[in-house]
């Protein structure tokens, strides 16, 4: 769908950028010859994200630790990517963190591990790539991966849903706030693209198969669709379009709303076993984290 060099001489950071939807994307680019920074907070699983995604499509994939909540930390960060390897021309906004709960029982930390990462910890990236491309006069990108609920809410993901939406409404402000220093900010909105971090904490022990059958296209999204999007995003031609939040989820959220209303079918008991079966994930993901 593009050129080969596409995306020669860019230098993007994606934060969540050694799993997930965030690795797909870094290989994409990477692909279309960006030199890539992801970071993460595990250690071991940014190291070998790096050495697989070089392996397959050479290029240059630098990591860095850091939780996002942190924000000495990021602009540490920000620090040794400017100092080591100069400015960025790009950024994406991946790292998050969700699971699904009645809002009832979500205890004030527990609003604030989703909150605190996604809400607070993207503007803290955000603002400091845009302060320094604006202290050196660069122009720059940005892309943030949002969810379709960021337009109607969803029950049962409320801090989720609730920091997206924030971002949403980042989008928009920034692009009107610093569109005089080049500087651009659009965001994705995706429908089920799954991947084990989203499926274990939001369809613990389900499929995708209930999303599919209610989707109108009756399928997941492809990840080549999400990098394709990311990159037609990322890269110059279109530098006029900013602002934007573009859902990419075959009209799933225009026919039914995307959401996950239809946890209300579970029981006391279901909550109990899905807990457990997120806390499990969540026990294995801990290994090799900085925070
Ligand atoms: C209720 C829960 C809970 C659960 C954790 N908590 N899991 N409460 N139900 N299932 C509460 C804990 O009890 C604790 O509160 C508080 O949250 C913090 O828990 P920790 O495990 O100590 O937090 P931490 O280690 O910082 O982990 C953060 C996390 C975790 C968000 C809870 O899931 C994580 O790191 N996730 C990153 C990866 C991820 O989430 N991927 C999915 C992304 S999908 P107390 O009061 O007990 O101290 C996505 C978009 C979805 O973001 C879009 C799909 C369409």
């Amino acid at each position: 769908m593009f050129k080969d060099g596409l995306l020669a001489g860019k230098r993007i950071l994606v934060t969540g950028g050694g799993s997930g939807l965030g690795r797909e994307i870094a290989a994409k680019y990477l692909q279309l010859g960006a030199a890539l920074w992801i970071c993460g907070r595990r250690v071991p699983v940014l190291e070998q994200t790096a050495r697989e995604l070089m392996q397959q499509h050479g290029g240059s994939v630098r990591t860095h630790a850091v939780d996002i909540r942190e924000p000495a930390a990021v602009d540490a960060m920000l620090g040794r990517i400017w100092g080591e390897d100069g400015p960025l021309t790009g950024l994406v906004n991946c790292a998050a963190g969700n699971f699904i709960s009645p809002t009832q029982d979500l205890s004030p930390n527990g609003f604030n591990a989703i909150a605190n990462t996604v809400f607070h910890g993207t503007f803290y990236v955000t603002q400091g790539v845009g302060k320094r491309w604006i202290a050196g006069d660069q122009k720059g990108s940005i892309v943030s991966i949002l969810v379709t609920w960021v337009h109607n809410g969803s029950p049962y993901v409320v801090p989720s849903a609730m920091s997206k939406a924030g971002l949403h409404v980042m989008t928009k402000s920034l692009a009107v706030e610093w569109g005089r220093h080049g500087i651009r900010l659009n965001a994705i909105a995706p429908g089920a693209f799954p991947t084990e971090g989203a499926a274990k904490r939001l369809r613990p022990g389900g499929s995708f198969e209930d999303a599919i059958q209610k989707n109108p296209m009756r399928r997941t999204g492809r990840m080549d669709e999400l990098q394709n999007l990311a990159v037609f995003l990322m890269a110059e031609g279109c530098e006029w379009m900013t602002g934007e939040t573009i859902s990419i989820d075959g009209a799933g959220a225009l026919a039914h709303g995307g959401s996950f209303a239809e946890l209300d079918r579970l029981t006391d008991e279901d909550w109990v076993r899905m807990r457990a079966l997120i806390k499990a994930q969540d026990d294995k993901d801990r290994a090799g984290r900085v925070a």
